[in-house]
């Protein structure tokens, strides 16, 4: 079937990242590994994108920035037309990074050796940024329901104490790939409500859905919830811009705007020049590649999801609702570091350790399809491999 983003767009050209300032494709580059551990994408961005960069950078000047009204404009807009959600211009913070704000709301909120509740398996930096602002983690595992990760709730509620503070929600999970339901939302944030809890939503990648279905943000289901919640959003995995640094949190209640402001003065700056006018350029143009690219990564994930199902049997794998990334359960391998055993057949994967998520590895599949196509094999070879008594001997599961 011909499609649109075939007709439009091209994901299937292999840019050559070796050798250039990529951080995924760096650590390999001397070795045939393929990189597919950070999550960001092989694929070129939007061309208003690069050619919106092109004209800033042709103006010479990089003094200090700020936000283009135009911008703010867009983002207030987006989120009335998606979300039917209406922010003000004023509860807009602009960022470097959603990691950046997750460490500001873990020092911001609540006193030293206050607690941060969590689920997991989760985005390492969800794990390290409460210790990081002297609070207490608590993590509580997703619980499976019906062939799909979901928050447990009672859990939850067992394990707030007097000191918890904070609930760090990742809507759509890195890495389990969930985009959550409305009601699955709903509930943990109303017992966000119950303990007063600060509820901080991470929704990089509410623009990442696969499954046809609806984001919903947590801050649009209610008042009592909006006013405690700070919402992270970001161009910047969808458009594939990460290294230009520019996100923005929404924060409705303006004392928590204010802490949150106070903490990240002189320690966290703003954007630059260029990742506003990327993110514009993305937000304002870049419509029509992004649906193509969902298509893509859709396509990409159902080639990942049959070749794990169907020809690779130990290993299993939930759908993937949003993100680009697949959470791949090796345990039936029982190999103590499933990532590094994985590597020495020539693919990068992010260890699930790291996640809390251990026995799992976490693979990017943003890339074109004859990189996918080589990556599988190899993975195939690589399962292969201990199936046989003279592999065994060969590869030492490591
Ligand atoms: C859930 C989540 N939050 C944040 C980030 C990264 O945010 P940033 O690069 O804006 O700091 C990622 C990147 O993978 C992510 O998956």
């Amino acid at each position: 079937m011909m499609r649109r983003m075939e007709i439009s767009f091209d994901f299937d050209t292999v840019h050559d990242r070796r050798g250039t300032d990529s951080l995924k494709w760096n650590r390999y580059r001397d070795r045939d590994v393929i990189p597919m551990w950070v999550a960001d994408m092989d694929f070129r961005s939007p061309q208003p994108v690069v050619e919106a960069l092109h004209r800033r950078v042709e103006q010479g000047i990089f003094g200090y920035a700020s936000p283009p009204p135009e911008l703010v404009q867009v983002v207030v807009a987006t989120m009335w037309e998606k979300y039917r959600w209406k922010i003000e211009p004023s509860w807009l913070v602009w960022l470097p990074g959603v990691v950046p704000a997750l460490n500001v709301v873990c020092q911001a909120y609540g006193g030293q050796g206050d607690e941060v509740v969590t689920f997991t398996p989760v985005y390492p930096p969800f794990l390290t940024a409460p210790p990081r602002g002297t609070k207490v983690l608590r993590t509580i595992p997703l619980r499976r329901e019906s062939n799909l990760y979901t928050f447990d709730a009672e859990r939850l509620e067992r394990e707030i104490s007097s000191r918890t503070r904070i609930l760090l929600l990742c809507n759509p999970h890195n890495p389990v790939g969930r985009r959550y339901e409305r009601e699955e939302i709903e509930r943990i944030a109303q017992i966000g409500v119950a303990h007063d809890l600060v509820i901080c939503s991470d929704e990089i990648h509410c623009d990442l859905i696969l499954d046809g279905g609806s984001h919903v943000p947590t801050a649009t289901l209610g008042a009592e919830i909006a006013a405690r919640t700070i919402t992270l959003m970001a161009p910047s995995k969808t458009f594939n811009i990460p290294g230009l640094n520019c996100a923005f949190a929404i924060i409705e209640n303006p004392e928590l705007r204010t802490k949150f402001k106070k903490v990240r003065e002189g320690l966290v700056p703003g954007t630059n020049v260029l990742g506003y006018t990327a993110c514009l350029a993305a937000y304002r143009d870049g419509e029509p590649w992004r649906a193509a690219l969902i298509d893509y990564l859709r396509d990409n994930k159902e080639i990942v999801r049959r070749f794990i199902h169907d020809e690779v049997a130990p290993l299993s794998m939930d759908d993937v609702q949003a993100t680009y990334l697949a959470w791949i359960d090796t345990r039936a391998l029982g190999l103590p570091k499933p990532a590094r055993f994985f590597e020495q057949f020539g693919v990068a994967l992010f260890d699930g350790r790291e996640f809390q998520g251990e026995g799992f590895v976490r693979l990017n599949f943003a890339c074109p399809r004859s990189i996918l196509a080589e990556a599988l094999q190899r993975l195939r070879r690589a399962v292969e491999s201990l199936a046989k008594p003279s592999g065994r001997d060969a590869e030492v599961p490591l």
